[in-house]
């Protein structure tokens, strides 16, 4: 008898669950009003195609061309999932709003959870007051002034390289070798000795503790082998990861203990370091993030409400060797296998570097005159122009994604277009309904290839583009230089500056001393959370980018 009770309170509530996710899952996205817009056809339940159509680096600005021509600028697609309504927008009027609103466009949960499981609660996956506070306190970090400071460090890791090729290179001969994984060793001492005053080692390839515990940590986070439907389930119901217990989620464990550990203990010596200075009345001269960040969390001119805590701090250096090191190293890359594939612009280049190159040796060189030595590459036109171009056609992060945290209105700027029965096209120019909870997609490399705003040219690489940009490029609202490489609004990049200083500084220092050729090998792009390159075939060796590096000497003068 009360069995039989039991059972049907059981069948009762299973019913009102099922006739819930019934509801959640079909019923009520029947009535989002994304679904209004134009936009490609999907069928199947569990659907990866639009994805794959939008974030495929082979064929995504193709993509995004035929949208524009087929539906509008505005366009709705799905994610996986059934009920993962999106919106596409290319339209610069509607970007402007998303990005600069920020309070309604969040990260989505889904994503943020992600890199929190990695790097913690840092200023990439915070939102809200929590977001505010860490950006109030990095701001300062990031100035002008204190990045300039930062000048002869980098420098000091480009020239590092350069003696590493050099004697690698030492009979004259070229060889091939794996910028990209050159290019990733150098950021990450670079973002080391910036970020925390540490020194990673990893040009020289040092077996550093930490090192190793970031790099595998990041690889096993970005690492795309495992079944999609386990990536899904993971995505989008974190609990999962408490109960399925696997080499994944033990190797990221172990990392973060080497990295709480070791760079827990790095805070804690620097916030020494500091005290201690301060009560002999002086003033503790680091340079590093680390220091500005410490001492910003101390300034007056900080509430006390909006500083942050031991735990926050090393998640925002994680966040920084995680934000900074592989999205410079890939700028850089692609920067050089661009001008292997124009040696006519890696000769202007060179020229142009060549021309103002100090007599002394670089590693001769005072902090003061590195200084001012960067001041003249910083204006040098032709290499900020590759800088430019490069990173525009190349932006290292594809695309991102927003999810609307309240119903809003999106304006928009261009007609929407609806295909008819009988194949004639309807125009209608209206605003965008995006309710709560539904996603955006920000097609970063969307923007950067337009070609009805950046011209026909717009898929090649055209450095002196730059001389003389067409007006409708300044429809786009990006951090730089009217691309949307470093996004735009309050949840922009607040790494530019750095990785500009990187980007110039390295390519100062190696295009004076080597020259950089295509080998056989076909180099492609694959977006596995960044845009990386893969050796065609040679997909499963991971990404690389093989170039023919060669000393450079200069032709005798007469
Ligand atoms: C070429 C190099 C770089 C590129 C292309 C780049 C691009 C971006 C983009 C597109 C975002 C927005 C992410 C999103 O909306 O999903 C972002 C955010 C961020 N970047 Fe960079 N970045 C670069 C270098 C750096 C460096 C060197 C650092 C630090 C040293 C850095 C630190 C950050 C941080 C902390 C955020 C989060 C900012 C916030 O949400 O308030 N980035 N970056
Ligand atoms: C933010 O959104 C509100 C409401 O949709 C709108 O009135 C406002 O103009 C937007 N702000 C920006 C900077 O786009
Ligand atoms: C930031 O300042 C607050 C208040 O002085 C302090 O409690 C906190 O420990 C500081 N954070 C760090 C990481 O030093
Ligand atoms: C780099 O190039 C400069 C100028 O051509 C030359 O003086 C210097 O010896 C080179 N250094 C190395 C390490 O190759």
């Amino acid at each position: 008898m009360g069995f039989s009770i039991y059972l049907s309170c059981l069948l009762a509530l299973l019913f009102a669950l099922v006739i819930y996710v019934c509801y959640v899952a079909v019923i009520a996205p029947r009535s989002n009003p994304l679904r209004e817009l134009p936009g490609p056809p999907s069928t199947k339940l569990i659907d990866n195609h639009h994805m794959y159509l939008t974030m495929d680096a082979g064929i995504s600005r193709k993509t995004h061309e035929r949208f524009v021509k087929e539906y509008g600028r505005s366009v709705h697609i799905r994610g996986p999932l059934p009920w993962d309504d999106r919106l596409l927008t290319l339209d610069p009027v509607s970007l402007d709003h998303i990005l600069k609103n920020s309070t309604i466009y969040e990260k989505p949960w889904y994503s943020r959870d992600l890199i929190e499981s990695l790097i913690g609660c840092g200023m990439l996956a915070a939102e809200g007051q929590v977001h505010k506070r860490q950006r109030r306190v990095g701001t300062p970090a990031f100035s002008i002034q204190n990045l300039r400071a930062l000048v002869p460090l980098v420098f000091s890791k480009g020239v590092k390289m350069r003696e590493k090729w050099s004697s690698m290179l030492a009979d004259g001969k070229g060889q091939k070798l794996d910028v990209c994984d050159w290019m990733s060793r150098a950021t990450f001492d670079v973002i080391g000795s910036a970020g925390f005053d540490y020194e990673l080692n990893a040009i020289d390839n040092g077996d550093n503790e930490l090192l190793k515990a970031y790099k595998e940590m990041f690889e096993v986070g970005i690492s795309q082998s495992g079944s999609t439907l386990r990536m899904m389930l993971f995505l989008y119901f974190p609990p999962l990861r408490r109960f399925i217990r696997d080499h994944r989620t033990r190797t990221v464990e172990r990392c973060k203990a080497v990295i709480h550990r070791v760079a827990g203990q790095l805070i804690q010596d620097k916030k020494k370091k500091i005290l201690e200075a301060e009560m002999e009345g002086k003033i503790y001269e680091g340079r590093d993030l680390l220091t500005l960040l410490l001492k910003s969390n101390q300034s007056v001119d900080i509430l006390p409400e909006q500083r942050i805590s031991d735990e926050d701090m090393l998640n925002n250096i994680n966040t920084f060797m995680f934000a900074g090191s592989d999205t410079t190293s890939l700028a850089l890359t692609w920067t050089l296998l661009l001008l292997a594939m124009y040696p006519a612009h890696q000769t202007t280049l060179r020229n142009e570097v060549l021309n103002v190159l100090p007599s002394a040796s670089l590693d001769s060189l005072t902090e003061e005159e590195v200084q001012s030595l960067y001041a003249i590459i910083a204006d040098l036109p032709f290499l900020d122009k590759v800088c430019r171009e490069t990173l525009r056609l190349i932006p290292p992060l594809h695309s991102s994604i927003r999810a609307a945290t309240q119903d809003d209105v999106v304006p928009t700027s261009s007609p929407m277009k609806f295909k008819q029965p009988d194949g004639t096209v309807r125009e209608e120019m209206r605003s965008v309904r995006v309710p709560k909870g539904s996603a955006v997609h920000i097609a970063v490399e969307a923007f950067n290839l337009d070609k009805e705003l950046w011209g026909p040219d717009a898929w090649a690489f055209v450095p002196d583009r730059w001389d003389n940009l067409p007006e409708a490029v300044t429809s786009i609202p990006g951090l730089y230089s009217n691309i949307l490489t470093f996004s735009a609004g309050p949840r922009s990049c607040i790494g530019l500056r750095f990785s500009i200083i990187e980007m110039k500084s390295f390519l100062f220092i190696l295009l004076s001393n080597f020259t950089f050729a295509t080998t056989d090998e076909k180099v492609a792009k694959a977006n596995v959370v960044l845009t990386r390159p893969y050796v065609l075939g040679k997909h499963s060796a991971g990404s690389q980018c093989p170039l023919l590096v060669t000393p450079y000497v200069p032709a005798a003068s007469a």
